[in-house]
């Protein structure tokens, strides 16, 4: 083994070589963080506009969440579920209570929670709702983006998520993101009678921050009930934070019946992802249904519970809220001078660059050569999720570097 390894492409071609090549990263190559700012193997400092797609919202090596992975790494690591350890218990209850839900089944990556939410969905229609077995149908939407499992990938309509990966599993239909009036086709289509539940994000993420009509969620509320069927948010990016709120939902007014959460409940620390929901949904689930051997793990539960902790002040929904609202317009002036459109909510924002003056790949490149994290999408789009803690000023610094950036590309 090559133990001299040094210099940033030293890294970047030891990752060529020996890793598997599906990732396209930026040519950064981080060393250590703190708070919204990483530091990279030549010293250089970043300011991480990306926080790990909202893994990081409440920054690199939290004290509280580092103090909550220490104190537990000295007691115990994992038990696994076939005895109980002393922290799990805190956890669902924190997370449930957090959640205004029942209970909580603790998975541990993004993909795994959408998983387990299929499963739980499926197993209510065919013992609770009464659908006939083998018939269950999920309705997703177009453009959503909820893993990487070859389930998950078999609702994906994004070619490389899905290309020479089949054969497909079926029971999921597609419809128009923001639509209610193509749901509402679906679900009083002959196949309606089928549909178990409705899974969309309630802000697709990786599609580029699109943000729906202000009532759709609502309406997606009131159909589902009208139908009975099941409505699962899937929070993994959007929630626990990120968009002003503990949940997107929350924004909305709307409460579904499962949440999926993933990313920011393992503090950037450890994966934890979760399905919380009510007894009567998540109660379908018996002993030996479902399981997975690392979650719910006492390290897991840990940084879960402290995560928790964080979000019941409010402090960090409220700040991304004000500094969101503070992003938001300042992108939002740039538009017609090298941007075409910005969504966002929250202290998440999509920027969609002139694609007659480059690609968002280029722009993300020449942001990191000015020390600003960023990562596109769809070709022309960027998306900025910092991390909650960043203050006000260093955000307006990005948004100057990005003025900077389109400049030199031949913004006016
Ligand atoms: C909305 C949403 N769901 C699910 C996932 C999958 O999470 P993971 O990568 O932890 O499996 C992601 C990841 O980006 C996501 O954004």
């Amino acid at each position: 083994m090559n133990t001299a390894v040094r210099s940033a492409s030293d890294y970047i071609e030891q990752v060529e070589e020996f890793g598997a090549h599906n990732y396209h990263p930026l040519e950064v190559v981080v060393s250590s963080g703190f708070g919204a700012w990483v530091t990279d193997v030549d010293g250089k400092r970043y300011l991480d506009c990306l926080a790990a797609y909202s893994a990081v919202n409440f920054g690199h090596s939290h004290p509280v969440l580092v103090d909550a992975a220490k104190a537990q790494l000295d007691r115990i690591t994992l038990t696994s579920r076939a005895f109980h350890n002393d922290v799990l218990g805190p956890f669902l209850e924190g997370l449930a209570k957090l959640a205004g839900k029942d209970m909580v089944l603790p998975m541990n990556t993004g993909a795994e929670a959408v998983e387990s939410a299929i499963k739980v969905a499926r197993a209510w229609g065919y013992r609770v709702k009464g659908v006939e077995h083998d018939r269950a149908k999920i309705i997703v939407a177009d453009g959503n983006f909820h893993g990487r499992t070859t389930t998950i990938i078999s609702f994906s309509n994004d070619p490389d998520a899905r290309a020479d990966f089949g054969p497909y599993t079926p029971g999921f239909v597609s419809v128009p993101y923001g639509d209610a009036a193509a749901l509402e086709a679906a679900l009083d289509s002959p196949h309606g009678r089928d549909v178990v539940a409705v899974l969309l994000e309630p802000i697709q993420g990786e599609a580029g921050i699109i943000v729906p009509p202000a009532s759709y969620l609502q309406e997606v509320r009131r159909l589902t009930r009208e139908h009975n069927v099941l409505f699962i948010a899937d929070e993994i990016q959007s929630g626990l934070g990120r968009t002003g709120a503990t949940f997107q939902c929350d924004n909305a007014g709307v409460i579904p019946d499962l949440y999926l959460l993933g990313k920011a409940l393992g503090g950037g620390i450890v994966p934890v992802s979760a399905v919380v929901g009510d007894a009567d949904v998540l109660g379908v689930l018996k002993a030996g249904q479902h399981g997975s051997t690392f979650g719910g793990n006492p390290l897991a539960a840990a940084v879960g519970l402290a995560v928790v902790g964080l979000l019941e002040t409010g402090d960090y929904q409220r700040r991304a809220a004000q500094l969101g609202a503070h992003l938001l317009s300042a992108l939002k002036a740039l538009i017609g001078h090298g941007v075409v459109e910005v969504r966002g909510a929250g202290l998440w924002a999509g920027i969609d660059i002139d694609p007659a003056l480059a690609t968002g790949r280029q722009v993300c490149e020449a942001l990191a050569a000015r020390g600003v994290l960023a990562k596109d999408t769809h070709g022309s789009t960027i998306r900025l999720a910092p991390p909650i803690v960043v203050e006000s000023s260093e955000l307006d610094w990005a948004v100057e570097q990005l003025v900077a950036v389109l400049a030199d590309f031949g913004a006016k």
